[in-house]
């Protein structure tokens, strides 16, 4: 038998791309935290029993909603399919629902809508469903209730996915009248916890019995991650007061070398380089010159790059890239390359 090692695994494309450029010296690639925050190892190793139950109340009660619209996952990606899925086959008979996105866009959104039957359709057209990352990957953009609501105009449903929120004290979304708000998080992000496989669906009021029968399809979340999601929910504002500090630290890093850079409230920042193509080309140059950047066309925007500002490296990384883009790259140092986990 012939097993498949973990390289030649599939992926989605994005995530194919920063895994295939994992051995670069300069990251910022990965929009995750795994392994940059040090208030993680103590908590995870001595984290006391918890049930899947107890982590359930516990997310509600953070998230200030009733413990029957919380349900727990093994992460965002989970969840916002589990959603998606759960519109798809609860919608009219007639035709496929049409969702509604913003381009650029995090691109799993778009595939998982299409996998599950749904058209993709750009903003501005007529939808049963909006969907839309907030703060968004690539752009770091935070948009205000009043944006979002206007985004999802006309729609029957509103998909949320909060993955990025809580690099900054931003709110969550509320419920208004309108479209149904789900909203989707994880711990993969802000709280670097990859490994626990954690994360979590906010159904609308009056749809949690319906969801019921759609989140039944996951397993559970184990006793090991629940008990480890309770101990770093427990320290939040510990573990939140090292994630933000480094994010400020690369935010301030990149205003001194980008002062046009937007204001950013997740550690994402979308270059636009001009040109149809001019993201992908840049990209795949910086790429050559050791440096890792995602192409926009991933995103649905082929004229900018995605830069992560996750590392704690990222100022090195970031001279690296702006030299690349000026034309003017540093060498590579030999021997420079490491292995990371893709996040
Ligand atoms: C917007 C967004 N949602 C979801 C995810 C994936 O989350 P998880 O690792 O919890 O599945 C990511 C990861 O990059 C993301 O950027």
């Amino acid at each position: 038998m012939s097993a498949q090692r973990p390289a030649e695994l599939p992926r989605f494309p994005l995530a194919q791309w920063i895994y295939e450029h994992r051995h670069l010296p300069h990251d910022l690639g990965q929009s995750g935290m795994h392994g940059e925050l040090r208030s993680l190892a103590g908590l995870l190793r001595d984290a006391p029993p918890a049930t899947p139950e107890e982590l359930r109340a516990l997310f509600a009660r953070q998230q200030r909603v009733p413990v029957e619209r919380m349900f727990l996952t093994h992460g965002a990606t989970e969840a916002n399919t589990l959603v998606l899925l759960h519109l798809a086959r609860t919608g009219r008979p007639r035709g496929p629902r049409r969702a509604r996105f913003e381009w650029p866009e995090y691109p799993p959104l778009r595939d998982a809508a299409k996998l599950v039957g749904l058209r993709p359709v750009s903003a501005g057209t007529p939808a049963e469903i909006a969907i839309l990352s907030n703060p968004s990957n690539p752009e770091g953009r935070l948009r205000s209730a009043e944006e979002v609501r206007r985004f999802a105009a006309g729609a029957e449903h509103l998909l949320v996915d909060e993955t990025f929120r809580e690099f900054t004290d931003a709110a969550p979304l509320r419920e208004r009248p309108g479209p149904r708000l789900w909203r989707t998080g994880s711990l993969t992000k802000a709280y670097g916890a990859d490994e626990l496989r954690v994360g979590f669906v906010v159904a609308p009021t009056g749809e949690e019995e319906r969801f019921q029968s759609t989140h039944w399809l996951i397993d559970g979340v184990p006793a090991a991650s629940a008990s480890a999601a309770v101990a770093l929910l427990s320290h939040q504002s510990t573990v939140l007061a090292e994630t933000r500090r480094l994010f400020q630290r690369n935010l301030a890093a990149l205003r001194d070398a980008e002062p046009d850079a937007p204001q950013l409230a997740a550690p994402l920042w979308f270059d636009r380089v001009g040109g149809p193509q001019g993201g992908d080309r840049l990209a795949h140059r910086a790429a050559r010159h050791g440096v890792l950047v995602c192409p926009g066309s991933f995103f649905g925007d082929p004229s900018g790059v995605r830069v992560s500002l996750t590392r704690s490296d990222f100022p090195e990384s970031l001279a690296a890239y702006l030299g690349v883009r000026q034309g003017s790259p540093s060498p590579m140092r030999p021997g420079a390359a490491r292995r990371r986990r893709t996040g």
